[in-house]
């Protein structure tokens, strides 16, 4: 099973970096092939909506570190979506990415529309400073289903709460709990 993380926030040694590599150290405990992107050495910019996508089979047109992660995705079997909440939503950065995938979507390009494809699997990762997981709830439920609309198989969503009182290193009951999350990801993959 191949599983890339995707770490929407901009801190090297942030939150959602720990969260991501503590599932995927799971997931490859359990022998997945693994891999992290992170926003703290990516260059990727806004989707600029020219469209050009849709009109040739090349995909996007802008050249940055998009490019690099694009393979992967093509890839992958299931992708872990770090995502820190700022300001009540997804960070910039993971809203960036989610605007970039635009260009798979392209008819001509996109390997997600082909009769009876196999959906890939995402996973919401989502973190936030409140400690009430139920705060962002509505955001976060529209969220998954709108990954849903885009033919995503949306089927887990860890919303990780508290990151107000310390950083997530230091939290020794969540280093255990990710990566049984992410060593269960490949179980309940593999044939009985
Ligand atoms: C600009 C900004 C806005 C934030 N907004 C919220 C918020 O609306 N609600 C919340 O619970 N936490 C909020 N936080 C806290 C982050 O969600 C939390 O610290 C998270 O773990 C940061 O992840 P990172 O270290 O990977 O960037 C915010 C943090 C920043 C920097």
């Amino acid at each position: 099973m191949n599983i890339i993380g995707i770490i929407a926030s901009q801190r090297k040694a942030g939150n959602t970096a720990f969260i991501i590599n503590q599932l995927l150290e799971g997931a490859k405990k359990q022998g997945a092939e693994t891999e992290a992107f992170g926003f703290s050495n990516l260059d990727i910019k806004p989707c600029r909506g020219c469209n050009r996508c849709k009109q040739s089979n090349r995909g996007c047109v802008i050249k940055d570190d998009m490019q690099k992660i694009s393979d992967a995705l093509e890839h992958a079997d299931a992708i872990v979506l770090g995502l820190p909440i700022y300001m009540g939503q997804m960070s910039a950065q993971g809203k960036i990415f989610t605007d970039r995938l635009y260009a798979r979507f392209s008819p001509r390009f996109s390997p997600f529309f082909k009769e009876n494809a196999v959906k890939q699997k995402l996973i919401l990762s989502f973190n936030q400073g409140n400690p009430d997981a139920n705060l962002f709830k509505p955001y976060i439920d529209y969220t998954k289903r709108m990954f849903e609309i885009l033919e995503f198989d949306v089927n887990a969503i860890p919303v990780i709460t508290g990151m107000r009182n310390g950083p997530a290193y230091e939290r020794e009951d969540l280093r255990t709990s990710l990566k049984d999350f992410g060593s269960a990801l490949v179980l309940e993959e593999s044939p009985k």
